[in-house]
């Protein structure tokens, strides 16, 4: 069946917080779900983006991009991509890098400089993330586990300084997440 991504709306809020409820491990899933949920009502400028994974009119994944800012550098623009989940039933059919690639593509088209992601480096580095592209972009909270913290640069930017804090949206402010 084929699979079809588009933007999410507000009527997809249960079938997303599905996704990640049956994604996720329990210790996880219900933190997932707040987020991506919490992510949807978001209303940031630049906008925090959400899609769906549709198959045979089923929502079988959730993916979600929001803005990250600099502390020292307005003109830098950049993204985080949290959360993403694919059924367990519809995984290891592409799905997962349908969604990522779409993501990727819309914001390239963006003049976004960055997007980045916080999870595991077997999967994103499939993609162009790297730990090397996220040196000097501090995350807003301390990491748990700092090896999946990494970046995939969409377009050069030339840095006035060596170090940036990055801050999140709302729902992202929350050291569970980090
Ligand atoms: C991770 C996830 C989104 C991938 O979605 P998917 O639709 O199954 O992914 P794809 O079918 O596009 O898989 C692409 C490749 O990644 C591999 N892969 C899938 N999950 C992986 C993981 N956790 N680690 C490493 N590789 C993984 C697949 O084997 C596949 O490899 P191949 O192309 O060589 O066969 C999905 O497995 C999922 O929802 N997992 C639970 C939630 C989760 O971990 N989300 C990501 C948090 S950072």
């Amino acid at each position: 069946m084929p699979v079809q991504i588009r933007p999410a709306t507000a009527d997809d809020r249960d079938d997303i917080r599905a996704v990640h409820l049956g994604a996720f491990p329990e210790s996880e899933a219900h933190l997932v779900a707040k987020l991506a949920a919490d992510l949807l009502s978001e209303t940031s400028e630049p906008e925090t983006i959400s899609w769906v994974a549709e198959c045979d009119g089923e929502v079988v994944g959730h993916m979600a991009v929001s803005p990250l800012t600099a502390d020292i550098d307005r003109a830098w623009r950049g993204y985080i991509l949290a959360p993403l989940g694919v059924v367990p039933a519809h995984q290891a059919r592409g799905i997962g890098t349908k969604l990522v690639q779409n993501g990727i593509d819309v914001l390239s088209q963006r003049s976004i400089h960055a997007l980045f992601v916080y999870g595991d480096p077997r999967y994103y580095g499939a993609f162009g993330f790297s730990a090397a592209s996220a040196i000097g972009f501090l995350p807003p909270y301390e990491l748990e586990q700092p090896i999946g913290w990494q970046a995939r640069m969409l377009r050069p930017f030339v840095a006035s300084e060596r170090t940036f804090r990055l801050s999140c949206v709302a729902p992202l402010r929350d050291p569970a997440y980090w």
